[in-house]
């Protein structure tokens, strides 16, 4: 076996000193250094051979193995500095690997379709701060400090009169201390209240609407109401309109749609009512009109603000809020 390792090792330098091209070297690599090359084929017999013969054979078969490959990877590297192309892969016609697609959150498909209904219907889009001044998320609302309608935002603060704005309500105050009637908008964004449940998060995202002109009523925000939320679901999806209360509208109400998810029957997402509520609106408030300047007078408005994670909710089926913001992949790339 010693005769034939060193035969083999020379035959293979041989072989290795004539090669000058990839492919040639290809062909080396499988012939001596393959699983089922020459070298491996040889020192799979050195169990047959004599017991007290085996440790030296066994090193000197390591050591030309070794050096056999020491060899071919300075060949590979002159090949492949002097612009021989490394070895061609098997198999040039095997389709590439195609890479996942990344997918809009479900959150974000849904604020889309409903920023696309009611830019059907006329209205302009505009984005406010997330962190907001206390003025404008309550006393330009008409909600005054030590309010009790304060109670209900579970506000997160920033500084005394800094904070996460708690609803996209502020837009309105906004938007009609630069403007001036007629006015059709809509602001989306991110809310923020310290609060946690099946149908709550801590953060959220709303969609406030409003108008304002002459002889605007409550006909005119049950028109717009109604016809998104057919647009959004099915045509024959009940709604119902529920007396509220909001300092910022008067009269106001809460409007709910039937649940989805259990048909009206009664499920935990609905608390067992057959409706979920999607939205707070009403007429805007006249000390809020005139805190911006506006005649009441002259103009009304309506204004409502919606929670989209709920109409998310709705239009999947889907029973726990907080599962939008688990970030399992599972559950997203499922929309
Ligand atoms: C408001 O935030 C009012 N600003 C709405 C409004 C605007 C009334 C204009 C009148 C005129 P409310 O707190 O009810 O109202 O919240 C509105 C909607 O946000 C709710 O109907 C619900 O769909 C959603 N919402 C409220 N809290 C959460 C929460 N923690 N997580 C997810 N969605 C929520």
């Amino acid at each position: 076996m010693e005769d034939e390792l060193k035969r083999l090792r020379a035959a293979a330098l041989e072989a290795l000193a004539a090669v000058n091209e990839a492919d040639q070297l290809e062909s080396f690599r499988v012939e001596y250094l393959g699983r089922k090359g020459l070298l491996s084929t040889v020192m799979r017999r050195l169990g047959q051979v004599a017991k007290e013969d085996r440790p030296r054979l066994g090193q000197l078969a390591n050591t030309i193995k070794r050096e056999v490959e020491e060899l071919f990877q300075q060949k590979k590297k002159q090949l492949s500095s002097t612009g021989v192309a490394e070895a061609v892969p098997e198999d040039l016609s095997l389709p590439g690997r195609s890479l996942p697609f990344g997918k809009l959150h479900p959150v974000t498909q849904v604020m889309e379709e409903i920023l696309g209904v009611f830019e059907g219907m006329g209205f302009a889009v505009a984005e406010g701060p997330d962190v907001e001044l206390e003025h404008y998320n309550f006393e330009a609302l008409n909600i005054p400090k030590h309010h009790p309608a304060r109670d209900m935002h579970d506000t997160f603060y920033v500084t005394d009169s800094i904070l996460l704005r708690t609803h996209t309500s502020p837009m309105q105050a906004r938007i009609m201390e630069k403007l001036e009637p007629p006015l059709r908008y809509i602001a989306p964004g991110k809310v923020y209240r310290c609060d946690s449940d099946i149908t709550h998060t801590p953060m959220f995202h709303q969609v406030e609407g409003f108008m304002v002109d002459y002889k605007v009523s409550f006909a005119d925000l049950k028109g717009v109401l109604t016809s998104f939320t057919r647009r959004m679901f099915k045509d024959d999806l009940a709604l119902r309109f529920r007396p509220s209360f909001f300092p910022f509208t008067e009269p106001s109400a809460e409007v709910d749609i039937a649940c989805v998810i259990c048909g009206g029957s009664g499920c935990r997402v609905c608390k067992h009512t057959g409706w979920l509520e999607i939205l707070g609106a009403g007429l805007i408030d006249p000390e809020v009109l005139k805190k911006v300047g506006y005649d009441p007078e002259i103009y009304s408005g309506f204004a409502f603000g919606l929670g989209v994670e709920r109409v998310a909710m709705l239009k999947y089926g889907i029973d726990d809020i907080r599962l939008f913001y688990e970030n399992d992949l599972r559950f997203l790339a499922q929309f």
